[in-house]
């Protein structure tokens, strides 16, 4: 079931609605469902997540129920339903880095950023939640970044804040 906080009316521009051709026509004919990953992920990289407007509209260009586009968006933790900060750091909370100290970077994040897991600080720069394995557990503890999922090892409270510093120089 979807639990909806928000939802964000969406009207896909001309030149993303290429990109989704482009996507569909990877496929056999008739398969069009087939390009849902795909063009979920053009979506959440235009709007920044899937809100129930956004998926609706490309169950509608595929031609598939909504259902079939909640199933797949509510299955694949990649995918944001709700609005997220520009930087998402996820940290491992899994064993192996529980115990070389990822829950005490856990809590340093959190009183750094002033957000619980889940919400976006009010500049809406970062959010940040638990993830499990990210399999580097001989480099922990570790938080990834997407999109493009950079990885950062061995984390000290010292190199989160340095981390920190250095992605909001980044996002100026
Ligand atoms: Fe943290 Fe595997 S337990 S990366």
């Amino acid at each position: 079931m979807l639990s909806v906080k928000e939802n964000m009316k969406v009207s896909f521009s001309a030149e993303l609605l290429k990109q989704f051709e482009e996507v569909v026509l990877r496929y056999p004919e008739k398969r069009q469902k087939s390009a849902l990953l795909p063009i979920l992920h053009l979506v959440q990289a235009e709007y920044g997540w899937l809100s129930v407007d956004a998926m609706e509209k490309v169950a509608a260009y595929l031609h598939i129920e909504p259902i079939e586009v909640y199933e797949v968006a509510t299955f694949y933790t990649m995918f944001f339903l709700e609005p997220k900060g520009k930087y998402v750091l996820e940290v491992c909370r899994t064993g192996p880095c529980c115990l070389v100290g990822a829950e005490k970077i856990i809590d340093h994040l959190e009183a750094r950023l002033g957000v619980k897991e889940g919400e976006v600080t009010s500049d809406g720069l970062f959010s940040w939640r638990g993830v499990e394995c990210v399999a580097a557990c001989g480099f922990g503890p570790v938080l990834q970044i997407g999109p493009d999922y950079t990885f950062y090892e061995n984390l000290t409270t010292e190199s989160v804040d340095e981390l920190l510093t250095e992605l909001k120089k980044k996002a100026q």
